[in-house]
């Protein structure tokens, strides 16, 4: 199995123990999925085409790069995958932005979808698709199957905490997407929690419980 790319700088090492701590209220948690995003953002976009052009600085020419204008998509997942789109957006401003909406039915832990709304020209972009939390990884996979049903081919998962479990269960559906987390966790709980964990990201990055 293809290991994903574990993004172990300490500032979002730093960032994920805040995180973490059920004493972190909600909106320090939000400006931290946003800083921890963003730093994301950094290395999943590292192997961005650049071309060569010439800039003219106010003492010479300077033969330099920039980027070779690859098309980028990014795609949160509902809600909690919100909680990451403003702080990959100030790194890529240009990209342009779907949504999927899903929950996990609490009982089976099941993706159940209720929202969907991609741009209309995905399948020449590079797809970033957003989500806190890889669980079991259902909603991942299904988020990914319907981004692909719309014509995608290449797609990136960055999230902030992956359980080994969501990790094997996205790659065996989806070998072909590369994997970005900030932290690989120990297992998952009876109940299809993360452990430790962070609790239910959404509910902490909305302050709904
Ligand atoms: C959370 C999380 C993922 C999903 C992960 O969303 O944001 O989408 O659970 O679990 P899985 O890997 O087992 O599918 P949730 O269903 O709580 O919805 P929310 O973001 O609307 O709170
Ligand atoms: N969804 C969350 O928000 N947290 C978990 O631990 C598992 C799924």
């Amino acid at each position: 199995m293809k290991e994903p790319m574990i993004v172990d700088h300490p500032l979002i090492q730093h960032k994920i123990s805040l995180l973490r701590n059920k004493a972190t209220g909600t909106k320090e948690f939000r400006d931290l999925v946003n800083e921890i995003a963003m730093l994301l953002c950094y290395e999943a976009t590292r192997d961005l085409p650049t071309e060569e052009v010439e800039i003219e600085t106010p003492v010479s020419v300077a033969r330099t790069k920039v980027l070779a204008g690859r098309k980028l998509a990014l795609v949160p997942i509902l809600r909690a995958g919100m909680g990451m789109l403003d702080g990959m957006l100030t790194l890529i401003p240009a990209a342009k932005v779907g949504f999927i909406g899903l929950y996990r039915d609490e009982s089976t832990l099941q993706p159940v979808e209720y929202f969907c709304k991609l741009p209309s020209d995905i399948e020449e972009r590079d797809v970033l698709v957003l989500d806190p939390m890889l669980a079991t990884g259902g909603s991942a996979s299904d988020a990914i199957s319907q981004i692909k049903k719309h014509g995608a081919r290449h797609i990136k998962f960055i999230c902030l905490i992956a359980a080994p479990e969501g990790i094997e269960a996205l790659h065996t559906a989806h070998p072909d997407v590369d994997i970005y987390i900030a932290s690989k966790d120990e297992r998952l709980n009876e109940n299809g929690y993360i452990v430790p964990g962070l609790g239910d990201a959404g509910d902490r990055i909305y302050g709904t419980k």
